[in-house]
């Protein structure tokens, strides 16, 4: 019997095993139960009664190295698996692998929100779902105003206090709330409104807006500064021009438009053959905005302006059908890769 053991420790010692089948191979003989280890078992029978306790050890030692030499034999086998050589095809064409890319409203936000990063503004953020006070009532919007209509807004059913921002001219109020000015801030974000989605228009779309707020900020500040911003975003040629508007919140109030930058301002189908882009609302903060949100507007001047990001990456990118930027086609996407 310790003969037999014997032998078989030497067979397990001169193993040569490369391949799941020689390892099977292995189990068969060995392990299971007509294998050779379990064969002893079967002889225990026959052995001496004295001899029983040290052979008994004896195979049980055995028994463990079989099975600890198939585990790791086992292990080893399947960790190479992946790359062996029967694995891997050498002729097999490339996969390419895809690497994402900015969304062009992100690069377009990103770009608005460096250049006016480089000139002092900070960035604020408020929320989506905002309440009354912040969308309209803050901004000088009366209960009974048709300015209220100028913008379809979601109401929240439970609470007619509550609903989607219908613009980012909320986060004005919140942070002039919040913060004694000098106040230089941009407030990006989404926002939505009740609104057929058509090649101009969707529900829900993101907006820039700024706010400056100090002793003696005056028009010519605004004007300057949106100039500067006119000529980082579509070049060093670009001319700007103001022409007299109404928001409830801004007095002056101007919306401001942009030399056409594809025909230069001659005149071309983008801009109807004005040449001239219109791209944002401006104006003073109206004093009142300044009170309701605590600030005093004997003591403090500001100015405010708002714009599009789809707009804004329309005219950039000369993209004519604004749903583009939601169907989120890769083939679309895909071609503003290289441009950040
Ligand atoms: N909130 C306006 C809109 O959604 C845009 C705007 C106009 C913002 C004038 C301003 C502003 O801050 O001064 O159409």
């Amino acid at each position: 019997m310790k003969d037999k053991i014997e032998d078989i420790k030497q067979q397990l010692e001169n193993l040569k095993i490369d391949s799941l089948e020689q390892l099977e191979d292995f189990r068969i003989q060995f392990l299971s139960k007509k294998g050779k280890i379990q064969g002893l078992f079967a002889d225990f029978k026959n052995v001496a009664k004295e001899e029983k306790p040290k052979v008994g050890q004896m195979m049980n030692v055995l028994k463990n190295q079989a099975q600890e030499i198939y585990n790791d034999i086992k292990e080893n086998l399947s960790s190479q698996d992946v790359g062996t050589d029967k694995q891997m095809d050498l002729t097999r064409p490339v996969e390419f692998s895809h690497i994402g890319a900015r969304h062009p409203i992100s690069l377009v936000r990103n770009e608005i929100i460096e250049i006016f990063n480089r000139i002092g503004f900070v960035i604020s953020e408020g929320p989506e779902v905002e309440d009354d006070f912040h969308i309209f009532t803050a901004l000088n919007f009366p209960p009974e105003h048709p300015a209220r209509d100028m913008q379809d807004t979601f109401f929240i059913e439970k609470d007619p206090d509550i609903a989607l921002r219908t613009h980012t001219s909320s986060v004005q109020a919140r942070v002039m709330e919040n913060t004694k000015p000098p106040i230089r801030t941009i407030s990006p974000g989404r926002v939505f409104r009740n609104e057929a989605i058509s090649a101009r228009a969707h529900c829900i779309f993101h907006q820039v807006e700024g706010l400056y707020v100090d002793k003696n900020v005056s028009f010519s500040d605004l004007k300057q500064t949106l100039l500067y911003f006119a000529k980082e975003m579509f070049g060093e040629e670009t001319k700007i021009r103001l022409r007299p508007s109404y928001f409830p919140f801004t007095e002056p109030s101007a919306e401001m438009d942009v030399s056409c930058n594809i025909c230069g301002g001659k005149g071309c189908n983008v801009c109807k053959y004005t040449g001239w882009l219109e791209i944002l609302g401006c104006g003073m903060v109206d004093p009142n905005v300044l009170t309701n949100c605590g600030i005093d507007a004997q003591e403090y001047t500001g100015f405010a302006f708002g714009m599009g990001v789809e707009r804004i990456a329309m005219l950039k990118y000369q993209v004519k059908d604004l749903r583009l930027f939601f169907e989120n086609d890769k083939r679309f996407l895909e071609q503003f890769s290289g441009a950040y």
